[in-house]
């Protein structure tokens, strides 16, 4: 509508033309570009395809099918440290000084995608000071990069509707203007039936918001779950006894390992793996469960619980659940509700439950009915829910527009949105960050 654009969008006609009678073939199509519908799990600066013989994972390396920009970068230590992380043996890295560096994944437009970048500095560089730098996915800064121990890994995982069909996971630089890195992506595709019965049901009703995955806990477990156990790579953390940081009794922790859920729950997709559901923790008396975050967020719960003790029956379990800003406690009896799960994430409670530091979940034992075995929690998910909406991108004809003058150009090491979160450099996008930016000049 406005002048400036109808003149620009003229003259990028033209531009498209000329350009595109000078271009001949423009050979800039990498690998296969089919639109991921399970997961696709990228080892950052690898050289190669690989099966992980540990884990089983089949890496693939992240250039040039899903970027064309960066470094690769080799960390020696990583085997060490994390044996069973083959992934962290390289990365990439981007010392150009470009605002942003974006890997692109071809998607299927309005599905849900779980979206994870994993970080393991371990001092590849030989660098005095620890990086930190920005992630985005598509127009959103989603989350700061920051490391207290180079030896630690860090891990950002999201769950996102896409909006188009190309996601872009994207890495900024921040005001340290210190070098972004990446070791790992795991990108995964939630069919629609993974939301039917479970908690991500309620994050598929939510189209423009997302979600970031803060735990996922494993009572009783020992070591990481992951793949294959998990098809979709997500980490389980083992808490065992007593953990101060997630869990507390004031009577002694008894573990409880049984092979029970296989199978049960073959058809809830999007559930914990057996693994992780066939141990739990179990006291008598009240438990507690706490969260080390410092600061307030929204959050959604997903607490599961299984009866693993082989002599139980319907009246040994009886307890309560209660979460800060629910209507109401919630009865969960394992032995009568079969495996089932809970999530205080019904309907009138969803928006509002504020964790604030020092938020407890109650587990206590029905004191109206006799309950001889205490409270068993055997798996729990996190969530922090996005206070804003993921920012519109670019208008897609604009998109499109500046995809050909990239092509055309042999420009295509700018990847991601030309608008947001930061502009290409060469062009000048409308600064309403209400509205759908387009863009107003070259
Ligand atoms: C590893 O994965 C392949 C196919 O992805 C499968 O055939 C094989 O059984 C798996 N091996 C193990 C040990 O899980
Ligand atoms: C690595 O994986 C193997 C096989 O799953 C497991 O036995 C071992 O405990 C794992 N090591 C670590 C450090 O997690
Ligand atoms: C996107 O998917 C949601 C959930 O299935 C659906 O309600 C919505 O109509 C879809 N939007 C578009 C534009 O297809
Ligand atoms: C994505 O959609 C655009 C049009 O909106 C089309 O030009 C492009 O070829 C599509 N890309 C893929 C990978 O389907
Ligand atoms: C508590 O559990 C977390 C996650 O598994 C682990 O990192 C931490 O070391 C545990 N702390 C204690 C005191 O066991
Ligand atoms: C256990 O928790 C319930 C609910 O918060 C509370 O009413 C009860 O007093 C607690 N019991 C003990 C012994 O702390
Ligand atoms: C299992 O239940 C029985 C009673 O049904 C009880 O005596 C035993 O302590 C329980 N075991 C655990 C680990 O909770
Ligand atoms: C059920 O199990 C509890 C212990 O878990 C036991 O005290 C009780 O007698 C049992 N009831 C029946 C009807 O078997
Ligand atoms: C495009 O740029 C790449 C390096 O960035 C170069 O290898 C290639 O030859 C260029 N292609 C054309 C058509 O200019």
């Amino acid at each position: 509508m406005d002048k400036p654009k109808r003149i620009w969008k003229a003259m990028l006609t033209l531009l498209i033309a000329v350009l595109g009678a000078l271009v001949c073939t423009l050979s800039s199509a990498p690998g296969v570009w089919a639109q991921i519908q399970g997961s696709v799990f990228v080892d950052c600066g690898s050289m190669a395809s690989y099966v992980d013989g540990i884990t089983n994972i089949s890496w693939v390396p992240d250039a040039p099918q899903y970027i064309t920009t960066g470094v690769n970068g080799y960390v020696p230590s990583a085997p060490s440290i994390y044996p069973n992380f083959s992934e962290f043996t390289t990365v990439r890295y981007f010392p150009d000084t470009r605002a942003k560096n974006c890997y692109s994944f071809p998607v299927m437009p309005n599905s849900t995608y779980l979206i994870r970048g994993t970080f393991f500095h371990g001092n590849y560089d030989n660098g005095a000071t620890l990086p930190s730098f920005q992630m985005a996915i598509d127009g959103t800064i989603v989350a700061k990069v920051t490391f207290d121990n180079a030896a630690i890994f860090v891990y950002h995982e999201f769950m996102v509707a896409s909006v188009s069909n190309v996601t872009f996971l994207c890495l900024l630089r921040d005001s340290s203007n210190s070098v972004p890195f990446i070791s790992a992506i795991s990108f995964s595709f939630l069919p629609a039936d993974f939301f039917d019965s479970s908690v991500y049901a309620f994050l598929y009703g939510t189209r423009s918001i997302y979600f970031e995955t803060k735990y996922r806990l494993n009572f009783g477990g020992d070591g990481l779950v992951r793949y294959p156990d998990d098809e979709f790579d997500r980490y389980w953390f083992p808490i065992q006894g007593s953990n101060s940081t997630f869990i507390q009794s004031t009577s002694p922790f008894q573990s409880l390992v049984a092979r029970k859920t296989v199978g049960i729950y073959n058809g809830l997709s999007g559930s914990p793996p057996a693994t992780v559901l066939d141990t739990a923790l179990t006291s008598s008396g009240n438990r507690t469960i706490t969260f080390p975050d410092d600061y307030s967020y929204l959050y959604i719960l997903s607490f599961y619980y299984a009866e693993l003790n082989s002599t139980a029956n319907a009246s040994s379990r009886n307890f309560y659940l209660e979460a800060p800003g629910t209507v109401g406690d919630y009865l969960l009896n394992p032995y009568s509700n079969g495996f089932d799960f809970v999530f205080n994430a019904i309907d009138m409670v969803l928006w509002d439950l504020l964790y604030t530091p020092g938020t407890e979940i109650v587990l206590y034992p029905d004191q109206t009915v006799s309950s001889p075995l205490g409270p068993i929690a055997n798996a729990l998910e996190f969530w922090q829910m996005s206070t804003n909406s993921m920012a519109p991108v670019t208008e897609n004809q604009d998109a499109i527009a500046i995809e050909e003058i990239k092509s055309s150009m042999n420009l295509t090491d700018w990847t991601g949105d030309p608008c947001v979160p930061v502009p290409y450099p060469w062009v000048t996008c409308s600064t309403d960050s209400n509205f759908v930016p387009s863009i107003t000049a070259l």
